[in-house]
């Protein structure tokens, strides 16, 4: 059987679920999506699952109008601050990737605190990806590179990435009916088993994610090799 560690999940599919649901607004769908990152976060630290990164939100969401920004921004606050006795009850470690620096003060402080707050736990680990953009990530390692002004092979540039130390991504999921990964960790996916559900994010359930847990237990990585 597969050794399991590290699973992606690209949150697709808030706003038309809304939609589909009647709601008026989008937002609604953020709402309930972040329910479903609760019971999934709750589910992964008990199967122990080392690490769970979750897109949030991407460098070009910022396209989105101010007011659903503003939403999912203050959306991540409320989560966080939520959150932490979750995290603290079951010793889950909080961590994220991304360019932070454009996020509000209050916003990065939040994030700050609760790192702090759950740095010492070794269980499951919850990175979720804010403002994060693979290309964005690349080039940020790429100039740190440049500047120590020394070549890198493939663990120093690993190093430099913002998942450093993290294992490689085992299983890639996205929800929402959509084959691609917008810009979603394209180094560390490499060799990642993808999976593509056309279940929009706040319907996604535990029942599925344990299917596709079992479909990649089953699955032969060959890694470029022969088996
Ligand atoms: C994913 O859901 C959540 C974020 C990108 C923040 P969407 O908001 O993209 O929902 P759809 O894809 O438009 O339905
Ligand atoms: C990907 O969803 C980003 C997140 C889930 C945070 P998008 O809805 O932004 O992706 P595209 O625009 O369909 O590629
Ligand atoms: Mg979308």
């Amino acid at each position: 059987m597969q050794k399991l560690k590290h699973v992606a999940i690209i949150m697709d599919g808030n706003g038309r679920w809304a939609k589909k649901q009647g709601f008026m607004e989008r937002i609604k769908g953020h709402e309930v999506g972040a329910s479903v990152v609760r019971d999934l976060t709750i589910h992964a630290s008990n199967i122990g699952l080392e690490y769970l990164t979750l897109y949030a939100f991407s460098t070009e969401n910022w396209k989105r109008p101010l007011p659903e920004i503003s939403f999912l921004m203050m959306l991540l606050d409320k989560y966080l601050q939520k959150e932490l006795a979750l995290f603290m009850e079951n010793g889950i470690r909080f961590e994220t990737i991304g360019d932070l620096s454009k996020l509000s003060d209050t916003l990065q402080k939040r994030i700050q605190d609760t790192k702090e707050k759950t740095a010492h736990f070794d269980g499951l680990t919850q990175v979720l990806a804010i403002n994060y953009g693979s290309k964005d990530e690349i080039l940020r390692a790429v100039n740190k590179a440049v500047e120590c002004g020394e070549k890198v092979d493939e663990a120093g540039f690993d190093a430099l990435l913002d998942t450093q130390n993290k294992p490689p991504v085992d299983i890639m999921i996205r929800t929402g009916g959509d084959h691609r990964l917008s810009n979603f960790l394209l180094w560390q996916a490499a060799y990642s088993e993808l999976f593509f559900t056309d279940t929009l994010w706040p319907d996604f359930t535990i029942k599925e994610f344990d299917t596709i847990v079992k479909k990649f237990q089953k699955v032969e990585r060959r890694f470029g090799g022969i088996k």
